[in-house]
């Protein structure tokens, strides 16, 4: 794959490293979003079908990036929503606890707090048990020791949202099928970018914020509910959400019946007719460039870096547990961080600073100027600080 910044209206002199952060808008999005905006002049245009139709091609498509019929994902407008939507539906195992991991996302680590709490059962934070950059295969050894029969709930990110450490679903989703704990993963910041499939994973629901690595807008994100949410209670009662919603001239001949498994789901209002343009454009065009492209493009820009910088004593995570779209630079202790964050801004280069981690993310809109100019500064910094 080529670079593909001419897709967006990135500032030519920009470095921007932070899709992790937030994804820039799409030509093609900002178009079908001005046009959503145009049509909104006349409602007399709108049928029936276009409160459906449209949220049904988003989750198709969200289908195909994750291995789900479109049935088992919801529309929802945060990632907390998504969390709240499945711990509501889990039974505790009594006596037992729920596993997540050290520095997790506010966002679920409340979430899963909360529902220990309601729910008499203890929250286990796992943390590696070393002190290395190289946290990876300890951190993962160390989140499989602790499930077991008491675990009712283990809700994890697919990738660490600060750092990028990879956590190894496949053996994580074995585990908790074998002693039959709901796994909850957060792919917020992967899916769109990095192999996510629901079913080889063992994964009972996947939640995701849509605005960073799937190109959608802000407050839309989508979720998959695996067969055993099916018959489960949803936050909200929306009427759009009944067997006979596409009825509108009889909606209130009650329908006590949902529409089929996940769909239940929805968040209300989810034909949001301003911002499922965007969000289906967004994921159209993961779709047509593919995830495993997106990842060997960041993989050959993520080498010169990790090559480059090596040489500096910057250290970087082992190969099997980085995210070559996510991941940290390991600054020799001394260089101060948050200056060079500053530093870097003054050079019109964007990242993100995540606790200590100095966050880089790649996308297919980064090319190798922006590895350069990236490795060109850092380098000047490195020697700057050695005198
Ligand atoms: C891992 C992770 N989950 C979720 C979110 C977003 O959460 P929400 O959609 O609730 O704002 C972020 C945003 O940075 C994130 O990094």
């Amino acid at each position: 794959m080529k670079c593909q910044k001419h897709l967006f209206n990135l500032d030519d002199n920009v470095h921007y490293l932070n899709c992790a952060y937030k994804a820039p808008l799409l030509k093609s999005s900002e178009t079908a979003a001005i046009n959503a905006l145009i049509k909104d002049r006349n409602p007399f245009k709108l049928t029936p079908d276009d409160f459906f139709n449209d949220v049904h091609n988003v989750k198709s498509l969200f289908g195909n990036l994750i291995n789900c019929h479109k049935d088992n994902i919801a529309l929802i407008p945060s990632s907390s929503y998504g969390f709240s939507t499945a711990l509501n539906n889990i039974k505790a195992k009594v006596g037992g606890n729920a596993i997540t991991i050290k520095d997790e996302f506010p966002g679920s680590y409340f979430s899963l707090k909360k529902w220990c709490e309601n729910n008499h059962n203890e929250l286990r934070i796992i943390s590696p048990s070393i002190n290395s950059y190289k946290l990876g295969a300890n951190w993962n050894t160390e989140i499989l020791k602790n499930i077991n029969e008491n675990t009712s709930i283990v809700l994890i990110s697919s990738i660490h949202w600060m750092n990028g450490t990879k956590f190894n679903l496949t053996e994580i989703g074995e585990k908790c099928k074998k002693y039959g704990a709901i796994f909850i993963v957060d792919g917020t910041q992967s899916v769109g970018a990095m192999k996510m499939d629901v079913k080889k994973y063992n994964i009972d629901a996947l939640i995701c914020a849509s605005y960073k690595w799937l190109f959608g807008p802000y407050s839309m994100g989508l979720a998959y509910f695996s067969d055993k949410f099916q018959n489960g209670s949803p936050i909200e009662e929306s009427w759009m959400n009944r067997s006979n919603a596409k009825d509108f001239s009889s909606l209130t001949n009650y329908d006590s019946n949902y529409q089929k498994k996940s769909n239940r789901y929805d968040v209300g209002e989810k034909s949001n007719f301003l911002l499922i343009p965007i969000l289906l454009n967004g994921i159209k065009q993961v779709n047509s460039w593919t995830v495993n492209e997106i990842q060997n493009y960041c993989k050959g820009l993520a080498k010169p870096i990790i090559e480059e910088l090596s040489k500096f004593n910057v250290k970087f995570e082992d190969e099997e547990y980085l995210s070559p779209h996510l991941f940290t630079l390991n600054l020799p202790g001394n260089i101060d961080s948050k200056s060079l964050k500053k530093e870097l801004e003054k050079q019109n280069i964007y990242i993100s600073l995540r606790g200590d981690f100095l966050r880089l993310s790649f996308n297919v809109f980064n090319n190798e100027n922006d590895v350069n100019k990236l490795i060109s500064v850092i380098k000047k910094q490195l020697q700057i600080n050695n005198n």
